[in-house]
């Protein structure tokens, strides 16, 4: 069941990425359904917590009539994902997943391609576009609850189509960013190891999260 006013966004995956982004884009107004857990009950608690604008659902439904669907799951799940979903084909495909092994040790695909490419050639027709990789989950509630105030952090962004773009650029506004334009999708070749560096000052540096946040602010 779709709700909301604007864009209808089906969430591919409601773990820490899936359920943050869910959450912020009904609260914005567009109409999400959340699926992809193990446990259905937890859906369904993020659906209410979300608001009148979410709901919750199997991929399938997730993915039909969508505008917008959003992947946020694990490398290692994006297949199973996928043949849940059903054809995207046309569709907008937003692509936070980053492509690492099992263990989250590394990336899985070398320097001449990177995930976004990899899922753009698997969902045929689909129009990728490669966002929010670069910033730990726990930063955008906070983004989002102080988007009216003041200057908005930069988040980067690629893909190939210029509507899908639009889409995309929309949405990372709407969570209290300002998108940054990268160009064509190949540059997820750069963004993924980018990506792995905020990773590595969030987790492993001494100012957590909030110094991958500012980080995106470097130079300004
Ligand atoms: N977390 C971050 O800060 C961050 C930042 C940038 C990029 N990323 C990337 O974004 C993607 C999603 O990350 P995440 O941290 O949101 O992952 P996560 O918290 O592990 O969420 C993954 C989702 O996939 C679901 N799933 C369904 N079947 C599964 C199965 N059999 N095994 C494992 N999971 C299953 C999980 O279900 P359950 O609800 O049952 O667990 C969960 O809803 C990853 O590619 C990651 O590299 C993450």
């Amino acid at each position: 069941m779709w709700y909301g006013r604007d864009m209808r966004i089906g969430i591919l995956g409601s773990g820490l990425m899936g359920s943050k982004l869910g959450t912020i884009f009904a609260r914005a107004g567009h109409g999400v359904v959340f699926s992809y857990s193990r446990d259905r009950k937890k859906l369904e608690t993020l659906a209410k917590d979300a608001g009148k604008n979410a709901s919750a659902g199997t991929p399938v439904d997730a993915a039909r009539n969508a505008d917008v669907v959003l992947l946020a799951v694990h490398w290692t799940r994006v297949e199973d994902v996928l043949a849940q979903a059903g054809t995207l084909s046309g569709k907008v495909l937003l692509t936070c997943t980053l492509p690492m092994r099992k263990d989250d040790s590394e990336l899985v695909i070398g320097h001449d391609t990177s995930g976004a490419e990899a899922l753009a050639t698997k969902v045929r027709g689909a129009h990728v576009v490669s966002a929010f990789s670069t910033v730990p989950s726990e930063v955008l509630f906070p983004v989002f609850e102080r988007s009216r105030k003041g200057r908005l952090p930069d988040l980067v962004y690629c893909g190939d189509d210029a509507e899908a773009k639009k889409k995309a650029a929309g949405l990372i506004r709407d969570v209290g960013f300002h998108p940054v334009d990268l160009g064509a999708l190949s540059m997820a070749r750069y963004m993924e190891p980018f990506s792995l560096l905020v990773a590595q000052l969030a987790y492993e540096g001494s100012g957590g999260p909030e110094l991958a946040y500012r980080f995106e602010q470097f130079g300004k």
